[in-house]
């Protein structure tokens, strides 16, 4: 039997690569503009990175998660998220030591064992920025608005932003015990998940998408509305300044989000488009983990965008084509294959994409090949062209050809490429 990429987890063939670079490109750019730079951690830590501050009970920890023993006996988890790696990364290259806040983003791979289903994977892509050192509510806007700028640049301009307050450690005991007042007459007719997490992490209850447990929590006490004075203030002024900066949002008393980290702020983009997976990117402030990993208490909040649904929800809306010029230079015979090759450096050096053939098989065979594989020009050499000092350059789309200098040749295929 033929060995197939793993369950979940897919190749990304060089057709789909335009779309990968696009986006790519502009998470650079969009992520350099509001001063946040590159960071690259490996794309496995020691578990505990990951259980100490994404939750020990949490589905991608307890359930989701890589683990194994590396040949030293060491546990090592391949990276379910980037958050975790980052601080780890900030209090191990002290940054904490530096003028505050401090900013960074990062873009990779990501590693879940869940269902795979449409826009749920088990390597994923995401692109994530973090910011450190600030409790400001101005933070917390700054980085949704990064993650709608990168979703308003490339087209996704209709992903609903949901905003909640998930309170801090100071209201959110009372809350929990609230809620579980409320749950409690029920207890036994939550699902077996949920019964664990009455024990230990009640407000997971919340992100249940098992629909009996749904039902149960419906008219339960909401957090949004048990918040302390501080975490009231906060929430109100992160709507304030997104109202009068003109971001659109929802709030949604519902939303918890799947990690345990989250304090005051989170916030989640869902799309229309992708049905049952439908949270294009989500984040929130974490101001208790910097210190859950061993440093001082430090104020933070990001966001991660997957980039996997991203392409999802862009699917067919077809891009630009400029600067797709794709040139293939042709010999005659085998003696000009040479020149052919000095032809081909000339044209790369130009800026210019090019691709020449090597040979062995006939003028009518090459050029149905070069039909076929969508050159936007091809250039031929042979002992007419050769003499002269010419080539003959021939438009793929119009069939137009005729005899040009090289240097001739370069420039009428820098005007087509401006003008595809
Ligand atoms: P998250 O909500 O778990 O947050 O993941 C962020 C995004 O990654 C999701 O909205 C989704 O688009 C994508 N994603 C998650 N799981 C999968 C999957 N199995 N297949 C495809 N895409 C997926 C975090 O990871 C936090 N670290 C975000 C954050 C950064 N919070 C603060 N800073």
């Amino acid at each position: 039997m033929r060995i197939r990429v793993p369950r979940g987890t897919r190749d990304i063939v060089p057709d789909e690569m335009r779309d990968w670079y696009h986006l790519e490109e502009k998470l650079h750019e969009v992520a350099r503009n509001y001063g946040y730079r590159e960071i690259r951690t490996p794309i496995f830590e020691y578990t505990e990175v990951f259980s100490r501050s994404v939750g020990e009970d949490t589905d991608i920890v307890a359930r989701e998660m890589y683990s194994f023993k590396d040949r030293g006996g060491r546990d090592i988890a391949l990276r379910p998220e980037g958050t975790a790696s980052i601080v780890r990364a900030y209090l191990e290259h002290r940054f904490d030591a530096l003028p505050q806040p401090i900013k960074f983003y990062y873009y990779g791979p990501m590693f879940r064992h869940d269902n795979p289903q449409l826009g749920r994977y088990r390597q994923f892509f995401q692109f994530g920025v973090e910011c450190f050192g600030s409790e400001r509510p101005a933070a917390d806007v700054e980085v949704i608005c990064l993650a709608r700028d990168f979703l308003d640049l490339i087209g996704l301009e209709k992903t609903v932003l949901l905003l909640n307050s998930v309170g801090c450690s100071d209201c959110r005991p009372l809350y929990q015990e609230r809620l579980l007042a409320h749950l409690a007459p029920h207890r036994e007719e939550l699902c077996s998940h949920c019964r664990v997490r009455f024990e230990s992490n009640p407000l997971r209850i919340l992100d249940c998408k098992t629909k009996s447990c749904r039902d149960l929590f419906r008219d339960a006490p909401e957090i949004t509305f048990n918040l302390c004075p501080g975490c009231r203030t906060h929430f109100e002024t992160v709507q304030d300044y997104l109202i009068k900066l003109g971001v659109d949002f929802k709030v949604d008393p519902g939303l918890v989000r799947g990690l345990d980290y989250y304090t005051r702020t989170a916030f989640e983009f869902v799309s229309d488009d992708l049905g049952a997976q439908n949270s294009i990117g989500g984040g929130g402030r974490y101001d208790n983990l910097v210190e859950i990993l061993g440093g001082e208490h430090t104020p933070a909040v990001g966001v991660a965008m997957g980039m996997d649904r991203i392409l999802l929800s862009l699917e067919g809306r077809g891009r630009e084509g400029r600067g797709q010029a794709r040139v293939f230079v042709i010999a005659d015979t085998d003696s000009r294959l040479l020149p052919s090759l000095k032809i081909v450096a000339e044209i790369r050096r130009a800026g210019i994409a090019a691709e020449v053939d090597f040979g062995g098989r006939s003028m009518k065979a090459t050029m149905k090949y070069a039909g076929k594989k969508d050159f936007s020009h091809v250039i031929i050499l042979g002992e007419r062209e050769e003499k002269r000092g010419k080539v003959t350059l021939r438009n793929m789309n119009t069939g137009k050809q005729d005899e040009f200098t090289l240097a001739e040749a370069i420039a009428l295929i820098r005007e087509d490429r401006d003008s595809i």
